[in-house]
């Protein structure tokens, strides 16, 4: 005679899950054994290794489908089932959209992707008549039924579709009746129970998603520089009027310039060493990365002697610099127009192949990206994130989390350090992302002063690393 009970591999496992739901539904309290906790004689008789399996109370026989599982667990409990049970056909539907949403986020072949995107589209379309029909917010009305309890474990898990594939279908933001589906059912409390913490989510699809993960974090980067530089163009401007904008105005717009050329030189260093090799690699023409390292050089040169020119317009007094002024004016926009080149030359000839790259070599290039920015302490990430909208600071912190674990110390390290420079609109944006991953002081504590504080961001990186003059290793593959 056994006790029986649910024996899962994982807790992870959202067919585990679905059971649980229904447990729960039913107050039903069954015992669980996860991973290292299952009994040899049930590792032993689960031959096929497909995981959970159900031993019926007094029996020694086990169930195997988590759908017959939850049929046997209505079917042996107190209560009238009849009124939990789904159509068999509605079940097959939900399983094809089931397994194209583990297709999209998991196997990045375009080929596949392109398959299950319309399949899944086609399902929505389903549910959303179903729904229509239903009156909602279930698929059968007021009642959650054994439909929604089915599907609810990868409903939760629809946000790494964006997350991982950039891809969202249209019905999952736009249509209301959708919109309440899912969200009735991943707030439902006999879910929110076993519902596990999305950044152990995140980590494990992280480690699944074999192919093709977009890489996106370059161009990221780049929309921070692209902000900067239109922050130092809307300053430099007021140095060409008649009205001398004084010491103060010029230092603090040095100040920018010197962060910005800080972040600069960190970037090309990293594509100069880790991201052109790395593209070399990939069959892209060395002319080419020859040609952006030179654009590096030249950006190098040129930043020098702007921040000399800057030391020399304030060396002098302010009733007689107007032409300096003037000049510096004309060459803060000419580096601007050159930077701005570059940064479309690479996303013209890099981008495409960086997103074709398979995960391993995404994680090396995020994780040399993110060492070299500790190096320079992770402000200047927080910084440039000062400069990014909050759509794209999400997109930058799913990419890093790629690389860093959630629960680490560089996780709190560069957390810490966009909570410092960030405005309000932005951090409350992350903190509704990130709410379970992000530390409670920082969840409840104000946004710092720091915000926008040029000349305390200049004195940070340059108390911490000094340096006499920016310099830019050569590329690696020379
Ligand atoms: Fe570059
Ligand atoms: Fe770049």
């Amino acid at each position: 005679m056994t006790s029986g009970g649910l024996f899962s591999k994982d807790k992870l496992c959202p067919f585990t899950h679905r059971i649980l739901i229904t447990c729960n539904e039913y107050n039903i309290n069954i015992p669980v054994f996860y991973g290292d906790d299952i009994p040899t004689q049930i590792n032993d008789a689960n031959k096929d290794g497909t995981w959970p399996v159900f031993q019926p109370p007094g029996s020694a026989g086990l169930l195997k489908d988590s759908a017959v599982i939850v049929e046997y667990i209505i079917d042996n409990s107190d209560a009238d089932g009849s009124q939990y049970y789904s159509d068999d056909k509605l079940i097959k539907l939900l399983d094809d959209f089931i397994l194209c949403i583990s297709k999209i986020i998991r196997a990045g072949h375009p080929g596949v992707q392109m398959e299950c995107r319309k399949k899944v589209d086609m399902v929505l379309l389903e549910i959303q008549k179903i729904l229509k029909a239903s009156d909602g917010p279930f698929l059968a009305g007021e009642k959650f039924t054994q439909a929604d309890a089915h599907i609810t474990p990868f409903l939760y898990r629809l946000p790494f579709l964006k997350e991982f594939r950039n891809h969202i279908p249209a019905l999952l933001i736009e249509d209301e009746a959708i919109i309440k589906w899912v969200d009735s059912c991943t707030n439902r409390e006999s879910f929110r129970k076993v519902a596990p913490a999305r950044n152990l989510l995140r980590t494990f699809y992280a480690e699944k998603a074999l192919l093709g993960k977009p890489m996106k974090i370059g161009q990221l980067h780049h929309s921070g520089f692209r902000g900067m530089l239109q922050e130092l163009i809307k300053r430099t401007d007021r140095f060409s009027q008649a009205v001398d904008p004084g010491d103060e105005f010029i230092k603090k717009t040095r100040d920018l310039c010197y962060i910005l050329f800080r972040a600069i030189i960190l970037h090309a260093k990293f594509e100069n060493l880790l991201l052109y090799p790395a593209m070399e690699i990939a069959n892209v023409n060395p002319e080419l990365t020859r040609e952006a390292e030179k654009q590096h050089e030249h950006e190098c040169v040129r930043m020098n002697a702007l921040l000399g020119q800057f030391d020399d317009v304030l060396s002098l007094s302010d009733d007689n610099r107007h032409p300096e002024r003037i000049a510096l004016a004309n060459d803060c926009e000419s580096i601007k127009t050159a930077f701005i080149e570059h940064l479309e030359f690479e996303e013209k000839h890099f981008m495409p192949v960086l997103a074709g790259l398979e995960l391993p070599e995404h994680i090396n290039l995020l994780k040399g990206a993110y060492n070299m920015c500790k190096e320079e302490r992770p402000y200047l990430i927080g910084i440039l994130a000062a400069f990014i909208n909050g759509v794209d600071i999400i997109s930058l912190i799913d990419s890093l989390l790629i690389a860093i674990h959630p629960n680490s110390d560089d996780w709190y390290d560069l957390i810490n350090a966009i909570h410092k420079s960030v405005n309000t609109d932005q951090w409350n944006a992350i903190t509704r992302r990130y709410e379970d991953s992000i530390p409670a002081s920082l969840l409840i504590a104000p946004v710092s002063q720091w915000h926008m504080d040029y000349s305390a961001w200049a004195a940070a990186i340059d108390t911490d690393l000094p340096i006499n003059k920016l310099e830019i290793p050569p590329c690696k593959t020379n």
